[in-house]
């Protein structure tokens, strides 16, 4: 017998629209594209090989050549950039080699923009830490504090050194109050109008970092508690993205990602500038790790990470990974 059971209360049935490959392809509603990532990548004085990072499975020191062929790579990759950090030979109290044209990061950025300027964005992490022989983000005060605002005099003599030397994006990452401002400040009046700021405008006081502190040999001892965000604090991370947006940032960055998916997604609903997310080392050390012991899928993993950071706002993401997904597609 044949009877027809009224609409509303046949079931409703989502998995129709996961019923195959194609389906799914068709309304999945984020996408990993390679123009979406930026690989960030560390550039090391004095070598003459690439020299590889323990807790960064794949990751290298790179010399001035081998970063020139990575940015090459990123470029046919289809990359939407690539980040320079670097780690300088000698190290002081206030990080001279930052400011320096012909330090470490500086001449980075130069060959690397000869090779690719036009092809992807040529970014600079702008920050002290790698060059400050006490390892932090800014200067010190009589007592051994991070003294916020002759740190911003350094970050300013900073900038123009990096857009000098070809960044056409700075990543503000020293978390030092009022340093959106003082950067904008000093790049306009020494004419690079055009050189934009990347505000890392949530940066959270983060054990997912581990990594990277052997990537640039970092001389800290103690924390970065006093500047850097507390890991409680959500509303905080809203607070940090409205004032850099007031200081005139350009894109507004969250950062670790995945586990602040919630100040991403925050910020995401209110700003006016694209929003970023840094999948940071030791996010990427824990799906290495895992993986290398057969815990979890090591593919599978790393996508479904940078799609919940999407997911929740991310417009682009830096990643160690990017240049790997990128080959993905293909
Ligand atoms: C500061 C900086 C750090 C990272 C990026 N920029 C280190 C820190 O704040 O201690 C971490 C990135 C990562 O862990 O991948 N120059």
């Amino acid at each position: 017998m044949h009877t027809t059971v009224p609409t509303s209360l046949r079931p409703h049935r989502p998995r129709r629209l996961r019923s195959s490959p194609a389906m799914r392809r068709l309304v999945a509603e984020t996408r990993l594209h390679p123009a979406d990532l930026v690989l960030p990548v560390f550039v090391r004085e004095g070598i003459h090989e690439p020299s590889p990072i323990t807790s960064m499975p794949g990751v290298m020191q790179h010399t001035l050549d081998s970063v020139r062929a990575v940015a090459v790579e990123a470029a046919a990759a289809g990359l939407g950039g690539i980040m320079l950090f670097g780690v300088p030979a000698e190290r002081d109290p206030l990080g001279s080699a930052a400011v320096d044209p012909n330090g470490i990061l500086n001449r980075a950025l130069r060959a690397v923009a000869a090779e690719v300027s036009g092809d992807l964005v040529v970014q600079s992490d702008l920050c002290l830490d790698e060059f400050t022989s006490h390892g932090h983000c800014g200067v010190l005060d009589e007592v051994g504090r991070v003294d916020n605002d002759a740190t911003l005099q350094h970050y300013a003599r900073m900038a123009v050194a990096q857009a000098e030397a070809g960044a056409e994006l700075l990543g503000l990452s020293g978390m030092m109050d009022g340093q959106v401002a003082v950067v904008r400040e000093a790049l306009d009046e020494a004419g690079f109008v055009d050189a934009a700021i990347l505000a890392y405008a949530a940066k959270y006081a983060s054990a997912f970092y581990g990594p990277f502190r052997e990537a640039v040999d970092s001389q800290l001892q103690g924390d970065r508690r006093s500047y850097q965000q507390d890991p409680a604090n959500r509303r905080e991370g809203l607070r940090e993205a409205y004032l850099d947006l007031d200081e005139g940032a350009d894109i507004v960055m969250v950062k670790p990602a995945m586990s602040y998916l919630d100040v991403l997604s925050d910020v995401a609903r209110v700003s006016t500038v694209p929003v970023w997310a840094y999948q940071v080392s030791g996010e990427a050390a824990m799906i290495e790790a895992a993986a290398a012991n057969g815990w979890i899928d090591r593919e599978a993993a790393i996508r479904e990470s940078l799609l919940s950071i999407s997911r929740a706002g991310a417009d682009t993401i830096l990643s160690y990974f990017a240049l790997e997904v990128a080959g993905w597609r293909r």
